[in-house]
């Protein structure tokens, strides 16, 4: 039997290596290369092309070697095998650095100063004390939660926006539809973290984040199509948003002709607001490959019906 990788734009050579190291007897197919798909018993894979996943007869488990897994969204037919979510403190801490960094920059203005060299313009810029700057998050998952817990250590004013009940330090949560607005309304810099699902498809749009004050920031660190691009844009020209620092686009790469590579307010990053390291992030996948053959349930799972 086979361990089929496949990892999108990022290459699978790492991957390959750090799981051929602790299971050295296991043959590794890395996708295109595969000789025999009946050998295929896991496909540890992110991004992999659309419809390919269903041609693995003897498939027992899809093991997804990034964050996200909106990529099985695109299919009509998944194998009914569990699916299994790549949990890497690695990368959390990463992406909560990511935001770490950013919020500091609009917090201390230095998007501003840059501005003001530009124009050799020597002008200190007062700002509040940090209990009084408020950050959001928008997608309390394992992920958004650790970005919560990091800002507010730090010292900044944490919010987050949940549907359901939950108790997170340090972190006041808004909540339900009715608590949408006042929790936009009182932000200095809203994170968004939700995953891409057929809910939260376009659900920034123009007038959700018609809702933050004219001075606010978004930073998007999930998935593109989360945000309406269109609607970002014109928010930021008429001058009713403050700034977007934007890490994820509906189409990536991100076209040589999009508005935001020159837009003022906006700063570019290309899907880089954390790094998946092979050496660390191999360790759930063997232990949940080596759970499924001792008959235990993988973990932890990701619900294709819900999209996370
Ligand atoms: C990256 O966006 C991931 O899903 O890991």
């Amino acid at each position: 039997m086979a361990i089929l990788l496949y990892n999108g734009d990022f290459g699978t050579d790492a991957w390959s290596e750090a799981l051929q190291q602790q299971l050295p007897d296991e043959t590794i197919y890395c996708y295109p290369q595969v000789p025999n798909r009946e050998d295929v018993e896991f496909a540890a894979v992110w991004n992999l092309p659309q419809g390919e996943l269903a041609t693995y007869p003897n498939l027992r488990a899809i093991l997804l070697l990034g964050a996200g897994g909106d990529f099985l969204m695109r299919e009509t037919r998944l194998p009914n095998v569990p699916i299994v979510r790549l949990v890497d403190d690695a990368v959390i801490g990463d992406m909560t650095q990511y935001c770490l960094y950013w919020v500091a920059h609009y917090y201390r203005n230095f998007h501003e100063y840059a501005r003001q060299q530009l124009e050799g313009v020597w002008k200190r810029i007062e700002y509040p004390p940090i209990d009084e700057y408020r950050v959001g998050i928008l997608g309390l998952g394992n992920i958004g939660t650790e970005i919560g817990r990091a800002l507010s250590c730090t010292g900044y004013q944490v919010s987050a926006w949940v549907q359901s009940h939950r108790e997170v330090d340090q972190v006041k949560l808004y909540k339900g539809v009715e608590e949408f607005a006042p929790f936009m309304a009182q932000l200095d810099v809203l994170i968004n973290v939700l995953p891409l699902t057929s809910n939260t498809h376009g659900f920034l749009n123009s007038e959700r984040l018609g809702l933050l004050g004219t001075h606010a920031k978004v930073i998007n660190i999930s998935r593109g199509a989360v945000i309406d691009e269109r609607a970002l844009k014109s928010l930021l020209d008429a001058g009713k948003l403050g700034g977007a620092v934007l890490d994820v686009f509906a189409s990536e790469p991100l076209p040589s002709d999009h508005w935001a590579w020159a837009h003022p307010l906006v700063q570019v990053t290309p899907h880089s607001s954390g790094q998946t390291y092979p050496r660390s992030a191999v360790n759930s996948l063997v232990d949940n490959i080596l759970r499924i053959r001792a008959g235990e349930e993988p973990y932890p799972l990701f619900d294709p019906t819900r999209g996370y």
